[in-house]
């Protein structure tokens, strides 16, 4: 069986999936790589920064026992429920209970991927955030949901209006990404009081992503959803070790809040993934340990990244939006080429990858989106080489 026989098999689920971003993005960068292009890879969100020495320290140390080698406990180990019940005590002031109300994830993506599956029912409906992480979308589709963008809002901060998102007797849950990828927007406490109350009116989940929560600037701190008195009724969070601690290529996460969704989030993570290595659990232990300097010092290389090229941006007829947390910067196109158009432009002329924003929603089509994992001198360059470019 060939061809056209094969592919009419193809659920229609996976048909509904237009091809994965970030997938079209290491294409990209294997192919121009392989024509010899020296790259500048301003692209996916995956950090470069070397890891802390402790976390690698533990990682060796830990390799030398033979029970860290067994069948990963599923729901993660104790140890490490404990620690992130006490990280997120003193980093937020919420009291988890390391028993039921934290489960480890293979990343942060796993949860997130997983989740819908735990919520929806057939076309139920999840918000998405337009921009966003392409993957709340592609997993309401998958889990055979139905995703309603709603727009995050340049004259709001970046904010949605929640007064104006349609809610229908299908809509179940609403997906939000704070410090935001891609915009880098940071909202204060009183937003997610006022989301809390939304979704409480309309009796919907609210699934906060914070993945970057650690990395933001000029001093600011960003909040967790949790905080908000009653929220762990209605919410889950999800974290990611990938981004503030370098981690990315580990797989390790963990998802806080409702106890009721993290039962069921288990369930469908039983079924279909297994638990985290046990030694990478344990370098997550180690990672969450690691001093407030020491954190601050990973947030000031970025900072420092994210001023030379905003500057740079500016001088070359850029309008960028400023960050106040995450690791990109979004820019709007001053130019009349579309995001993807300007992307392979960026590319072919001159070996910068980044992310056309319309991969991250409709509402991204004039954006790029310029991560902040090279260093200040691979930028400098990058900004160099955009001035050649004839748009
Ligand atoms: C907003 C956001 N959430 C989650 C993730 C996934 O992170 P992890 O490596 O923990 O799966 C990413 C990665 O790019 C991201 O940008």
């Amino acid at each position: 069986m060939m061809g056209k026989k094969t592919e009419d098999k193809i659920s229609d689920r996976v048909r509904k999936l237009k091809p994965y971003l970030f997938y079209k993005i290491a294409t990209a960068k294997e192919k121009a790589l392989a024509s010899g292009k020296e790259l500048i890879d301003l692209g996916a969100g995956n950090p470069d920064l070397s890891l802390p020495k402790k976390i690698i320290e533990t990682l060796r140390t830990q390799a030398l026992k033979p029970e860290n080698h067994r069948h990963p406990v599923y729901e993660g180990l104790r140890e490490l429920r404990v620690a992130i019940a006490d990280w997120f005590s003193k980093r937020f002031g919420v009291n988890l209970n390391p028993e039921d109300e934290i489960l480890i994830l293979g990343g942060s993506k796993e949860g997130l991927g997983l989740i819908p599956w735990a919520i929806l029912n057939p076309n139920e409906v999840a918000l998405v955030p337009d921009p966003g992480y392409p993957i709340y979308q592609r997993s309401v589709l998958l889990s055979g949901g139905k995703p309603v963008f709603f727009p995050l809002i340049k004259e709001n901060n970046w904010l949605p209006n929640l007064g104006k998102i349609r809610v229908s007797s299908k809509t179940k849950l609403i997906f939000l990404n704070y410090p935001n990828n891609p915009t880098g927007a940071v909202p204060t406490l009183s937003f997610f009081q006022k989301l809390f109350e939304f979704a409480q009116e309309n009796k919907i989940i609210v699934c906060h992503d914070m993945a970057y929560s650690e990395i933001t600037y000029d001093g600011r701190k960003s909040h967790s959803f949790l905080e908000i008195e009653g929220a762990k009724e209605i919410g889950l969070e999800f974290f990611s070790f990938s981004k503030t601690y370098s981690m990315t290529g580990w797989r390790i996460g963990f998802a806080v809040g409702n106890k009721k969704l993290i039962d069921a989030l288990r369930e469908v993570k039983v079924t279909l993934s297994s638990g985290v290595f046990h030694l990478v659990q344990k370098g997550a232990l180690s990672a969450l340990l690691l001093s407030p300097k020491e954190i601050d010092d990973i947030r000031k290389i970025y900072q420092q990244r994210r001023d030379v090229l905003i500057k740079g941006l500016k001088e070359l007829g850029w309008k960028p939006e400023v960050p106040c947390g995450a690791i990109f910067v979004w820019a709007k196109v001053p130019f009349s080429l579309d995001s993807e158009k300007t992307a392979v432009k960026l590319l072919e002329k001159e070996g910068i990858l980044t992310t056309p924003g319309i991969g991250l929603g409709p509402s991204g089509k004039d954006y790029i989106r310029f991560s902040l994992t090279s260093p200040v001198g691979k930028i400098k360059e990058a900004l160099t080489r955009m001035r050649k470019i004839e748009f």
